[in-house]
């Protein structure tokens, strides 16, 4: 079993797919032990507590500093003991002792094809409003590890999208979560339970 912590900020689309997909099969041997979002007012914490998943709220508003913030962060993952961490729509820079400490075992969805609009600045909607002012004709969205850089780490999975004619950011945002995100997310998380399990099987 592949036990997950999901971390979100905001509306949770991703989580959604991410349940609806362990619910379905489509993601085998998998639960989700813990989702934290930094923002009290996420829509996925009512996603999550809806679907009978602890979901709790770390801001960095109730810390009187970062450090103190970072460190409530970890404790909240630590706590639930993950083998995976999933940032699904995650709009907080990741501490660096979280990224040491789970070496290979923090996955990011991102909004665009890798290494194209990523980076810091690059997050949620203006990703899709670059990718419109470049007038790039094809996008999508990558699964990645997480590495100490910004978008950096190792690409798992990517999917295409097309842009159209007349497109807004909001348009093309919800083109790319549709036929690309929702899907190659729990698909990445698939692969690393699947995976997982093989490992477990040959060390017996
Ligand atoms: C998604 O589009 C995700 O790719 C993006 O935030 C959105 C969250 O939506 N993540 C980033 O931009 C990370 N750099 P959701 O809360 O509905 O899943």
């Amino acid at each position: 079993m592949l036990n997950i912590v999901v971390c979100v900020s905001g509306g949770g689309t991703n989580l959604q797919a991410i349940m609806d997909a362990i619910d379905t099969g489509k993601i085998a041997d998998t639960r989700i032990l813990r989702v934290i979002s930094n923002n009290h007012n996420a829509y996925a914490l009512a996603r999550a507590k809806e679907h009978g998943i602890d979901a709790i709220c770390v801001s960095p508003r109730d810390y009187e500093t970062r450090e103190l913030f970072h460190q409530a962060l970890l404790q909240a993952v630590d706590e639930v003991k993950p083998d995976l961490i999933v940032l699904a729509g995650f709009l907080v820079v990741i501490p660096q002792e979280m990224i040491r400490r789970y070496v290979n075992q923090i996955i990011n969805i991102h909004p665009s094809l890798i290494p194209a609009f990523c980076g810091t600045g690059y997050y949620g909607l203006k990703v899709h409003e670059a990718a419109l002012a470049r007038g790039v004709k094809v996008t999508g969205a990558t699964v990645h590890f997480v590495d100490e850089g910004t978008d950096t780490g190792p690409i798992l999975l990517q999917k295409a999208v097309e842009v159209k004619e007349g497109d807004t950011p909001k348009i093309l945002q919800q083109r790319v979560m549709e036929q690309a995100e929702w899907i190659i997310l729990p698909q990445a998380i698939d692969m690393i339970a699947q995976n997982a399990k093989s490992e477990k099987g040959a060390a017996k």
